[in-house]
């Protein structure tokens, strides 16, 4: 190769790792998610129950993040809110830009399905049907048709290592097999956010190791915002972003 050739391709080179870098600085620049002055109180009779305390935070587009605090400290609490699956008792979530409280129900219901993966500690599979149906659920409320579901299910069945089991029912899994397959339906509906609560509390260590590197994985090469909550700080070293809550109430947000 001429002294040119080799000059243009270093620069090409470059040039490719300089737009990268800006890729993911401009990913990272936009607010995916802001909470302002954000309260949860639980009502149980005649008792109160505040279970989140003026949260005000924003989580960047691109960020992986854990929730960590003590039993109670309202992390599932502030899960719920993040997923506009509650609402909070006062304050704003604005979700790329749009304020959830506002929202009517079937405007938030089509925000949600097309933006948030949700992965639980239960898995919450349904039993009766096989892991890649499991798989298929949130496809059927996309508009597409079923040939592009059907391979996008067996290539993200494929993606999470699980493409021999694809006819298994959940009881024929172990846990770690059950939580993949719920991370691939999170992932089925490509959305840009994936809530997790405790989504290793279930599984061993090492499985639970190995569920912590995907997610790292589809932060690092797939540009998902990735929130989860754990208990364990060695898994939470994963994250780049740490938010620490006691008694509802942030109080340390670490960037790593
Ligand atoms: N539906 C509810 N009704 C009344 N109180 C609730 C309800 N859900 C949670 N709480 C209370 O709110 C507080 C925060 O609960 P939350 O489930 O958010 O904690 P957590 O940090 O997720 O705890 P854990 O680590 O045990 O899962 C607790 O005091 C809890 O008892
Ligand atoms: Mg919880």
């Amino acid at each position: 190769m001429d002294y040119k050739s080799t000059l243009f391709i270093k620069e090409h080179r470059r040039i490719i790792i300089y737009i990268k870098q800006r890729e993911l600085e401009q990913r990272m620049n936009q607010t995916l998610l802001h909470l302002e002055n954000v309260w949860k109180i639980y009502k149980m009779g005649e008792v109160e129950v505040p279970a989140l305390k003026g949260v005000t935070v924003e989580i960047k587009k691109g960020d992986f993040v854990a929730i960590i605090g003590a039993s109670g400290s309202g992390k599932s609490t502030m899960m719920n809110l993040i997923g506009c699956l509650d609402m909070p008792s006062k304050g704003s979530i604005f979700l790329k830009n749009k304020d959830i409280t506002k929202l009517s129900e079937s405007n938030l219901a089509t925000l949600r399905g097309e933006t948030i993966g949700f992965i639980f500690q239960q898995y919450n599979l349904i039993h009766s049907i096989t892991a890649f149906d499991n798989v298929m659920l949130p496809l059927e409320f996309l508009e597409i048709d079923d040939k592009t579901a059907y391979e996008r299910a067996k290539k993200i069945l494929d993606m999470v290592g699980l493409s021999d089991k694809t006819h298994h029912l959940p009881t024929q899994l172990s846990g770690g097999q059950q939580q993949r397959v719920s991370i691939a339906r999170s992932l089925a509906a490509d959305p840009e956010i994936i809530l997790a609560d405790e989504p290793t509390g279930n599984l061993d260590s090492v499985t639970g190791k190995s569920i912590m590197e995907m997610f790292h994985r589809l932060w690092k090469e797939e540009g998902k915002t990735i929130i989860m909550v754990t208990h364990d700080l060695k898994l939470a070293k994963y994250a780049h972003t740490t938010i620490e809550l006691k008694d509802g109430e942030i109080i340390r947000i670490d960037k790593n």
